[in-house]
């Protein structure tokens, strides 16, 4: 049987998948490793530490499959978005990693939009300049650490690594790029212009490709590391977003998803570029050719309330471990015992800054109207309703912008929690389906790795052929009404602190 490998190196771990060409998992497996926070609104993570989950994966899936690897037909990388990977010209690795959600670069905002023009920048990468991408992250490094900027020889995007790592290209796509503020989005290749005005050398960047091209095929020495045969092909692959997009069968206009991961992403594919001004949504290259998406960011999504288990739910965490559950299930189970509004507990998901609606490098999370009376129950509630406020803020946004969202998907480890899912039906007035694969990205990245080697025609025929729709959760009027004021207390909460944001983040 001919199998597709999808590989997704996301924020809490790398999942690496094995599919048939029908789209069934045949074993995955995900292994995790640690984010670094050295100061306050700053994110890093080791590349290292992903390359090694990539074999550790790889080795996994080959023997619990029990699949030989020359069944593989190929593979396909996706990951988190906006990392930044410096590698020296021995391809050494010259730092941590910089990642998405990392917001020290606000210095850097105001030199881009000096040295290319507030105006241009927008018409050329299609987004006003943003803390989280990664052009604001390479001039960090530039101003603030000369020495390893010179030393620098290649920049990669996290995924890209990996694929540096399986072929020794340096190479990437079109969907992940575009987040990196260098490109001229309309004509989907490195702008001239954005790279000569903030003096970055075209030779330090990969070349770039659609996620469906061939980029080069497993070296032996990485055969050797990991298992897989030297000559597999590896196709570009996709930024972890628009990659579950394919996972989800979301190419096309008309259909939107909503993925809850560390971030909450709302992504829908247009014909055409269609600019926000204000940034509160971004526009990028989709993963099928010709297509582009626009896309909102809440940051601190599942990494709110990874962090509330970590910090608050100790309990929950050990009760799971002897019942061999999940202690997000047992968060779940408090959180429904609480009814909407959360006992009048506002929760605003700031813990890393935000981007969408609200591009904020300065605000942080908030709990509004803390009571003697709450405990964890009431905390948990308040995470998910506080994330499910910031969807629906974006999804106002969208419709602002004449995107029209009648049909929702929904995908990402979040997504998999009914009472979640229900928060945000209720909440778009929309029904929200499940996909049927819990693989999003993986399945997508597999997909693209299929066209390349030729198992489908095309991208919507891979989609045709192995994506499969879940149930839908529909919306209730009651319920949407009693959201509602809590939901305009939400927003305003924003506007009221923001001054407050950026007087605290100033403190010495
Ligand atoms: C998207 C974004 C995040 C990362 C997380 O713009 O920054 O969704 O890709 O993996």
């Amino acid at each position: 049987m001919d199998l597709l490998l999808g590989i997704d190196v996301g924020t809490s771990g790398t999942k690496t998948a094995l599919f048939g060409t029908d789209g069934r998992a045949v074993a995955s497996h995900t292994e995790e490793y640690p984010m670094y926070q050295p100061n306050n609104g700053w994110a890093e993570q080791d590349a290292s530490d992903w390359w090694d989950a990539v074999v550790a994966g790889v080795g996994s899936v080959l023997a619990k499959s029990g699949a030989k690897a020359s069944q593989i037909r190929g593979v396909g990388l996706s990951g988190q978005m906006h990392g930044l990977v410096m590698l020296d010209r021995d391809g050494r690795l010259l730092r941590r990693s910089i990642i998405w959600c990392d917001q020290r670069t606000s210095a850097e905002i105001e030199q881009i939009n000096r040295l290319v023009g507030e105006k241009r920048i927008i018409e050329i990468t299609a987004n006003p300049a943003m803390t989280g991408f990664t052009a604001a992250k390479i001039l960090w490094v530039q101003n603030n650490e000369p020495e390893i900027y010179d030393k620098c020889a290649h920049i990669l995007l996290p995924k890209d690594y990996i694929r540096y790592k399986l072929t020794g290209e340096f190479a990437t796509e079109v969907s992940d790029a575009a987040g990196m503020q260098l490109m001229d989005i309309p004509g989907r290749d490195w702008s001239g212009e954005v790279l000569s005005k903030l003096s970055i050398d075209r030779a330090l960047l990969g070349s770039m490709h659609e996620s469906q091209d061939l980029t080069g095929t497993v070296h032996a020495r990485a055969a050797e590391e990991t298992g897989l045969c030297a000559g597999t092909p590896v196709a570009g692959g996709a930024g972890d977003n628009p990659a579950a997009a394919v996972g989800a069968g979301v190419v096309s206009e008309g259909v939107a998803f909503t993925t809850i991961g560390s971030s909450a992403v709302i992504y829908a594919v247009s014909d055409k570029v269609t600019i926000d001004l204000m940034g509160r949504v971004h526009t990028l290259c989709a993963s099928a050719p010709g297509k582009w998406t626009v896309m909102s960011c809440t940051q601190g999504a599942g990494l709110s309330l990874q962090w509330l288990r970590n910090t608050c739910c100790a309990p929950e965490v050990e009760q799971a471990r002897a019942q061999s559950a999940d202690p997000y299930y047992l968060m779940d189970k408090m959180a429904e015992s609480v009814p909407i509004g959360a006992g009048k507990l506002l929760y605003l998901p700031y813990l890393m800054g935000e981007r969408s609606p609200h591009p904020d490098p300065f605000c942080r999370g908030v709990f509004f109207g803390l009571s003697a009376i709450h405990g964890r129950a009431e905390m948990i509630r308040a995470v998910l309703e506080g994330v499910a406020y910031s969807q629906r803020e974006c999804v106002d946004v969208f419709r602002e912008m004449g995107v029209k969202i009648n049909d929702m998907l929904a995908c990402g480890g979040g997504a998999r929690s009914a009472i979640w899912r229900q928060m945000l039906a209720d909440l778009y007035g929309c029904p929200v389906s499940l996909t049927e694969a819990d693989e999003g990205p993986a399945l997508g990245v597999a997909l693209l790795a299929g066209v390349c080697a030729g198992v489908y025609g095309s991208v919507g025929q891979a989609c045709e052929a192995a994506v499969r729709k879940g149930g839908a959760l529909q919306p209730d009027k009651g319920r949407t009404s009693a959201y509602e004021p809590y939901y305009g207390l939400y927003k305003r909460l924003y506007r009221d602190l923001k001054e407050d944001f950026e007087l605290l983040a100033r403190m010495p």
